[in-house]
C-alpha cells in the first residue's frame, strides 16, 4: 500500500477520542477540553476557529510542497484510514478539526507543479482568499436584498466579460460550471426556435443540434435533457487539428432539413477538451447565419484567450455569436466554480429563465435580482473571487497569464518532437499537448506516474488511439517542471 502522507498520531476506536495530526505546535493548543458540540448545532466562528483555519491551510500547503503528488489509496484503503461514519452524538471540535486535517493531507493536490490531469490548475492567492470570505459572508446570489454588492460586482464582471467577447449590449449570469451554461444555452436556443415551446411542451418534431465529434460530453447531456434527444445532437468531423469542419457542417444541416427536422443551433468549441483545439469561428458563424440558427460558442477553456492580442484571432468571430459559455475557474486560476454564460442581446436570460416568486422577487429593482436570469434559485457567490482577481490581475496579467500557458505547453511540445520515443498526437493549438510513449501504453504510464506519486496526468482517445494529455493550466509550472514530468515518463517507459 503507498505511503501515508500524515503523521496521525494515538488511534483509539473510531470517533472515541481526539487523533491530531500535523507537525504543528499549534495542534497540542487544539486539543484542549472541550464539550462534544454545540447543543444547538450551530458554533461561533471566533478568533480560535479563524486560527485553526490558518493552521490547516499552512499545514496544507507545506504537506503539498514537500509531496507534490499525493499517495493514491484505494478507495476501500481510504475509507479505512478516515473516520467517515456519521452518528448520534457529536464530536469535540479538536477532533472534528483533526478529522478536517487528516481529509486535506489525504486529498489530491491539484495545485501542485506535478498536476496536469485537468483543465484547471494552480492556486491563485487574492481570489482563494476572496473565496474563503465568500463563504464567511454567505450570501445568495438570487436577490439584490441579500446579494448586495456582490449583485453589483456580478453585473459589472457580466459587462465586462461580454464586451470581450465583442457583444456591444450583452448580459449574463454565472453558471454552476460549464456544464449547465452550455445546458442553459441550448434552452435558449430551442425556445427561440420554437416559440411556444415553454408552455406548450415539445410537438414531436425533430430539433437537430451540430457541434464538433471533439466537443464536449456536457452538450450530450444537455440534448438529452431538453427533449432534443442524444441521437439528434450531431458530432461534425474534424480536420487533423481537431477543428470542425465548415463544409461538413453545411452538408449535415441541408441533410436534415431535407427530411424534415429542424436544425436550430449550431455549437462551436474554442478550446476543445482533449486537443485544445479552436474551431473556424467565424466560418461557422457564417453557416450559422446562412440557415438562421442559434450560433453558440463553448468557449469553457478557451474564452479567456480573448484577452489577449495574440491569442484572440483563434476566437475571430466570436462576436456574431448568440451566446457564450466561459469558464475562468479553467485557465484564469480561480476556484470552482466559476462559470458565467453570456448573451449577445440583453433581456433574453430573464426571457426564459424568469419564473414569478412574489415571496423572493419583491421590492428592490429587479435589474439586479439575476435570480430572474438563472436556472437556480439560491445561487452561490462565484462572482467575488472573479472581481478581485481581476481587479487584482487587470485584463493584461490575465493576458500574460494564458500566453505563458500556450508558451510552456510549445516547450513540452518541443520535448515531444524532440525525443524519438515520443510520439506528438497533433499540433498543439493551446493549453493541451497529447502524445503517445512508442511501444507503452498511455494509461499505464499515467497510471505509475500516479502509484510512484511522480505526476498526475491523464490520458483520452483520440482518433482510436489512447494518448496521454498534458494539461497546462498553471502558470507556476516552470520547463524545469515540465523536463522532470518528461523525464519521469522516460524513466517509466
Ligand atoms: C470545452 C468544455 N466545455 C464544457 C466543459 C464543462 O465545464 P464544467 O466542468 O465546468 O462543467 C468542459 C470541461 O472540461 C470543457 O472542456
Amino acid at each position: 500500500m503507498p505511503q501515508r502522507c500524515v503523521q496521525v498520531t494515538a488511534a483509539p476506536p473510531a470517533g472515541a477520542a481526539a487523533r491530531t495530526v500535523g507537525p504543528s505546535a499549534g495542534a497540542a493548543r487544539m486539543n484542549g477540553a472541550r464539550p462534544a458540540a454545540a447543543a444547538n448545532a450551530s458554533e461561533a466562528f471566533t478568533d480560535e476557529t479563524l486560527g485553526r483555519m490558518s493552521e490547516l491551510a499552512r499545514m496544507f500547503l507545506e504537506i503539498e510542497r514537500r509531496e507534490p503528488v499525493a499517495a493514491h489509496l484505494l478507495p476501500e484503503d481510504l475509507a479505512a484510514s478516515l473516520d467517515l461514519g456519521l452518528g448520534e452524538h457529536g464530536l469535540p471540535l479538536d477532533r472534528v478539526f483533526a478529522l478536517l486535517g487528516e481529509v486535506m493531507a489525504m486529498t489530491p493536490r491539484t495545485c501542485s507543479p506535478a498536476f496536469f490531469n485537468q483543465l484547471y490548475a494552480g492556486r491563485d492567492a487574492v481570489p482563494t482568499a476572496a473565496e474563503m470570505l465568500t463563504a464567511l459572508m454567505n450570501t445568495s446570489m438570487y436577490t439584490y436584498r441579500v446579494a448586495g454588492p456582490h449583485a453589483l460586482i456580478e453585473h459589472e464582471l457580466m459587462r465586462h466579460m461580454a464586451s470581450k467577447v465583442g457583444y456591444a449590449e450583452g448580459e449574463g449570469i454565472i453558471c454552476p460550471g460549464g456544464s449547465i451554461a452550455n445546458l442553459c444555452a441550448m434552452i435558449i436556443a430551442r425556445n427561440e426556435a420554437r416559440p411556444g415551446i415553454q408552455d406548450e411542451g415539445h410537438d414531436g418534431r425533430p430539433m437537430v443540434a451540430y457541434a464538433s465529434e471533439e466537443a464536449h460530453y456536457s452538450l450530450n447531456k444537455a440534448a438529452a435533457m431538453t427533449g432534443i434527444g442524444r441521437r439528434n445532437l450531431r458530432g461534425i468531423e474534424t480536420d487533423s487539428h481537431g477543428r470542425m469542419i465548415p463544409d461538413a457542417l453545411r452538408r449535415a444541416i441541408i441533410a436534415d432539413r431535407d427530411r424534415g427536422a429542424q436544425p436550430f443551433t449550431v455549437i462551436a468549441t474554442a478550446g476543445t477538451t482533449v486537443l485544445g483545439a479552436f474551431d473556424p469561428i467565424d466560418d461557422l458563424a457564417s453557416v450559422a447565419e446562412e440557415f438562421g440558427l442559434w450560433f453558440h460558442v463553448d468557449g469553457a477553456l478557451g474564452g479567456s484567450f480573448l484577452l489577449s492580442e495574440r491569442l484572440r484571432p483563434l476566437l475571430h468571430g466570436s462576436e456574431r455569436s448568440d451566446s457564450f459559455n466561459w469558464n475562468p475557474h479553467k485557465l484564469m486560476g480561480v476556484p470552482l466554480s466559476c462559470s458565467p454564460l453570456l448573451t449577445r442581446r440583453q433581456g433574453l436570460l430573464k426571457k426564459h429563465f424568469r419564473e414569478p416568486a412574489d415571496y423572493l422577487f419583491q421590492s428592490d429593482p429587479e435589474r439586479f435580482d439575476h435570480g430572474t436570469m438563472s436556472i437556480q434559485c439560491g445561487r452561490r457567490n462565484d462572482a467575488l473571487k472573479l472581481w478581485a482577481a481581476w481587479k487584482r490581475h487587470g485584463d493584461a496579467g490575465y493576458a500574460a497569464r494564458v500566453e505563458r500557458l500556450c508558451d510552456l505547453v510549445q516547450y513540452a511540445a518541443q520535448r515531444v518532437r524532440s525525443d524519438p520515443q515520443l510520439i506528438l498526437t497533433a499540433e498543439p493549438e493551446s493549453v493541451c499537448l497529447c502524445f503517445e510513449v512508442a511501444g507503452a501504453r498511455s494509461e499505464e504510464i499515467c497510471e505509475r506516474l500516479l502509484l510512484e506519486q511522480r505526476a498526475m496526468v491523464g490520458h483520452a482517445v483520440v482518433r482510436g488511439r489512447k494518448v496521454i494529455r498534458l494539461a497546462c493550466a498553471n502558470p507556476e509550472v516552470t520547463e524545469a517542471d515540465l523536463d522532470r514530468f518528461f523525464d519521469h515518463i522516460r524513466a517509466i517507459a
